[in-house]
Order: C-alpha cells, then sequence, then structure tokens
C-alpha cells in the first residue's frame, strides 16, 4: 500500500468526484428518514494543502484553485453550494484552509439521524482519519479492507443510502476486484446507491467494467467522466469517472449541467471533455 492521497488531495480528480458526492447526498437526503454512508476507503478525511504532500505535487492548483477562483452563473453556483460550503473560502491561490476529503464532505453535510461508517486500511492514515474527524456518535471508523466491508455492512440499519467505493488503483486487477465486490454486495442490496470512482486510461478496460456492472444492475447506470487531457493507457492520470448504480433522479440532467462547466475549468489540453451515460450502455 503505497498509494497516500495527500499527495493528490484536491486534485482534478477529487474535485470531479466530490462535487458529484455532494449532489447524491444533497438527494438523500431530501427525505427526512436517516440514510448510511458507507465510504470504503477513506483516506484521512482531511487535507492541508500547504502540508509538505500536497505542496510537493501542487496538484490542487489545478483543481480546487481553479474551481475557487472561477465564475459561476447562479445555476452552477446553487449546484455547487452543498459541496463548497464544507470547504470554507479560499484564500489569494484558491487554496482553502484545509480540503475536504470524501468523510469530512459527508460528515459536515450529513444530518443528526444518519449514520457514516468509515473504512480505511493502511496503519497510518487510519490513525489520521480518526483524529481529522473527532467525536461523532454518527461514525465508526473501521481499519478494514474496504471490499470486505462493502460485503459485510450492506445492507445497512437505515436500509437506504450511499456506498462510496474510492480504491486507489495500485492494483493491476483492481477494476476486476471492484467489480466483483460491487457485484455481491448488490445482490444482498440492490437499492442501495453506489458510486464506484475509476480511472480512465484504457477505454476497452473501462467499457467491460461498465458492461458487467450495467448486467449486475439491469441498466441501473449512470456512467459520467471527466477528461483534463486525452488519456493514454500509460500514462499519468488525466481522465477519470464515477459508475453511479441507482443514481438519484435529477443527477443526470444535474451533471449536464455541472459537468461541461467543470470540464472547461479544469481542462488542460487537447482531448478534456465531459461524458455522461445513462441507461443500459
Ligand atoms: C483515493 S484514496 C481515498 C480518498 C477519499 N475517498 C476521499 O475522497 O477523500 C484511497 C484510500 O484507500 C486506502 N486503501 C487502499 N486499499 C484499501 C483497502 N483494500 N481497503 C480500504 N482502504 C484501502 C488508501 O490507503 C487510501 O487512503
Amino acid at each position: 500500500m503505497n498509494y497516500r492521497h495527500a499527495f493528490h488531495a484536491g486534485n482534478f480528480a477529487d474535485v470531479f468526484k466530490h462535487a458529484i458526492l455532494a449532489r447524491i447526498l444533497a438527494y438523500l437526503m431530501r427525505k427526512d428518514a436517516p440514510l448510511r454512508y458507507l465510504d470504503t476507503h477513506a483516506g484521512v478525511g482531511r487535507y492541508d494543502l500547504a502540508g509538505d504532500e500536497a505542496m510537493r505535487t501542487g496538484e490542487w492548483r489545478d483543481g480546487i484553485a481553479r474551481v475557487m477562483k472561477a465564475e459561476r452563473s447562479p445555476e452552477i453556483a446553487a449546484l455547487l453550494a452543498p459541496w463548497l460550503k464544507t470547504l470554507g473560502p479560499g484564500d489569494e491561490e484558491g487554496k482553502p484552509e484545509s480540503y475536504t476529503g470524501s468523510p469530512a464532505l459527508a460528515q459536515a453535510m450529513l444530518r443528526k439521524q444518519d449514520r457514516l461508517t468509515l473504512c480505511e486500511l493502511h496503519p497510518v492514515d487510519i490513525e489520521k482519519l480518526r483524529l481529522a474527524m473527532g467525536r461523532d456518535h454518527r461514525m465508526k471508523t473501521l481499519a478494514i479492507d474496504g471490499y470486505i466491508a462493502l460485503n459485510a455492512f450492506v445492507p445497512p440499519a437505515e436500509r437506504r443510502g450511499l456506498v462510496f467505493v474510492d480504491p486507489p488503483f495500485e492494483a493491476v486487477d483492481e477494476f476486476d476486484r471492484l467489480g466483483k465486490a460491487f457485484a455481491s454486495a448488490y445482490a444482498k442490496w440492490p437499492t442501495g446507491v453506489y458510486a464506484l470512482w475509476h480511472p480512465v486510461k484504457d477505454a476497452h478496460i473501462v467499457n467491460d467494467f461498465y458492461r458487467g456492472l450495467a448486467e449486475v444492475c439491469d441498466g441501473k447506470l449512470l456512467r459520467l467522466e471527466l477528461a483534463v487531457a486525452a488519456p493514454s493507457p500509460d500514462g499519468r492520470l488525466v481522465a477519470n469517472g464515477l459508475a453511479i448504480i441507482n443514481p438519484p433522479f435529477m443527477l443526470a440532467q444535474e451533471a449536464r449541467v455541472l459537468l461541461p462547466w467543470l470540464g472547461k475549468v479544469l481542462a488542460n489540453g487537447p482531448g478534456a471533455g465531459v461524458r455522461i451515460e445513462q441507461g443500459p450502455l
């Protein structure tokens, strides 16, 4: 386990995944009934963008800093508001005081009746996560393999909620593992909302992944992708996606507004763009 998210916090991929994550949570909170948020690969929760790791790569400069400084129409501002509220204002460089990872984002947005289950396998990062998240009676933090948790903790007692799966993709078989873990969780809890993050490098691999997902969930699927430049199989990460199973009503429509804007703000070269596809792919 070499991957440390602190080097990448607030980059274009984080911005994309967290903007969508916040839209899903906002939708689920329209009902008063309690919900569960299961984060299988939680990271450390909150990131200091002035810290050594983030400063060494500076990836946040082409991510959250651009978003903070960009012009927003009232429609875009409204769609981003729940997420940006969790970040607070940016400084003159567009750097927030700290960058909220997925656990801190969910912690800030969720209500007293909701519950959070956060899993992180790295022995150092789980302790950092616990420190960053503080005491919160709604929350459990577990030093456990996220794929095992995915199977063990569904369906949650609340019977509604979101499973967010955000693996590091260090292993060559990560797509395979992710697809299989999702299939077995879905068999136990077919009505949950699942958001699965993935890199986009080799289009064939990604297309196969979606074909597998679509088969499992009978096409109840939304495919969202954002590329800041043209991806290539052996190149660095410039494109990524979220596969959303049982997508909330309105999410595709919101994505059609939000993603083209984000795509433009984050673009870094030829090949930048977004993809939004719904249904049996
Ligand atoms: C991309 S980061 C997560 C970022 C976080 N979801 C966010 O949005 O702020 C992936 C995390 O998964 C952790 N990890 C790697 N393999 C894992 C596993 N099998 N189970 C749980 N966590 C794992 C890594 O240590 C890393 O902190």
